[in-house]
């Protein structure tokens, strides 16, 4: 195990298409230490999205290194990092991206199914754990649609942990929620990077979310504008938000 699970390098992404050659990131450089919680701001079309699939081994860089858990996953091919990261990475993101008429136990029970490591046999127990994690086993059986915003967002959190992941990435997950409800989730993401040592990276582009995070990245056209510890960090609740 290695100190800073992530570690990034002059890291540059482009994107081409017929017409024009997008740079959506360029020389970008930190290390994110085991366990910590980092936020990742900036304006739209800034390149936070992109980063974020970077590191969560969704796509690989244009130029640049990366090495991830202690290993240099730059010259990975798309198999190996696939392993990586249905092993080792959990997302978590705005839409909750659930499966339509699937009940919550067998949308968390999803990445099992990619996984090569975990039994069958597990599963049910697995996904029952994590559903428990967010506090919805009173809602293990019930259809995703019957669920509210908030409570389809931690049916995303339950799914993104119950692989065990070292980190969690989340791309704007109270985006679509009301405060009380995205107040709700930093408290789950938080008493995981406390209680659970996972570490957490999110985008965000709301302050009271960002400062939940110990460290806030800045991007600005593709560029790092400002990486800094947050200052007066609001703390969990000690119980969810009913
Ligand atoms: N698949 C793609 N093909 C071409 N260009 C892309 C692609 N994805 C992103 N871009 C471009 O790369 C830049 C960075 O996009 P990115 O999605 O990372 O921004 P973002 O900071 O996440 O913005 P937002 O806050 O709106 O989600 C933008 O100029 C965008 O248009
Ligand atoms: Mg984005």
């Amino acid at each position: 195990m290695s100190e800073n699970i992530i570690s990034v390098k002059n890291l540059r992404k482009e994107y081409h298409d017929a017409a024009e050659a997008t740079v959506a990131l360029d020389s970008v450089t930190f290390d994110i230490a085991q366990g910590s919680f980092v936020a990742i701001m900036g304006p739209s079309g800034s390149g936070k999205s992109t980063l974020l699939h970077l590191l969560g081994l969704l796509d690989a860089p244009s130029s640049g290194t990366y090495h991830f858990n202690g290993k240099n996953i730059t010259s990975y091919s798309g198999n190996e990092l696939a392993d990586l990261r249905n092993r080792e990475v959990g997302f978590v993101f705005q839409a909750f991206n659930l499966l339509a008429r699937t009940s919550v136990m067998e949308n968390v029970k999803l990445p099992l199914m990619y996984s090569d490591d975990i039994p069958e046999a597990e599963w049910d127990e697995r996904a029952a754990q994590a559903i428990e994690a967010v506090g919805l086993s009173n809602r293990i059986n019930h259809d995703q649609s019957e669920l509210s915003g908030g409570e389809r967002q931690r049916v995303a959190i339950a799914r993104a942990l119950v692989t065990d992941p070292d980190v969690i990435f989340a791309d704007e997950p109270t985006g679509n929620l009301d405060s009380k409800s995205g107040k709700n989730i930093m408290s789950i993401l938080q008493r995981l990077n406390e209680k659970e040592g996972k570490t957490v990276v999110l985008i965000t582009h709301e302050t009271a979310t960002a400062d939940h995070a110990e460290r806030i990245i800045r991007l600005m056209d593709g560029k790092i504008e400002s990486d800094e510890k947050v200052k007066n960090r609001l703390t969990a609740e000690s119980e969810y938000v009913k």
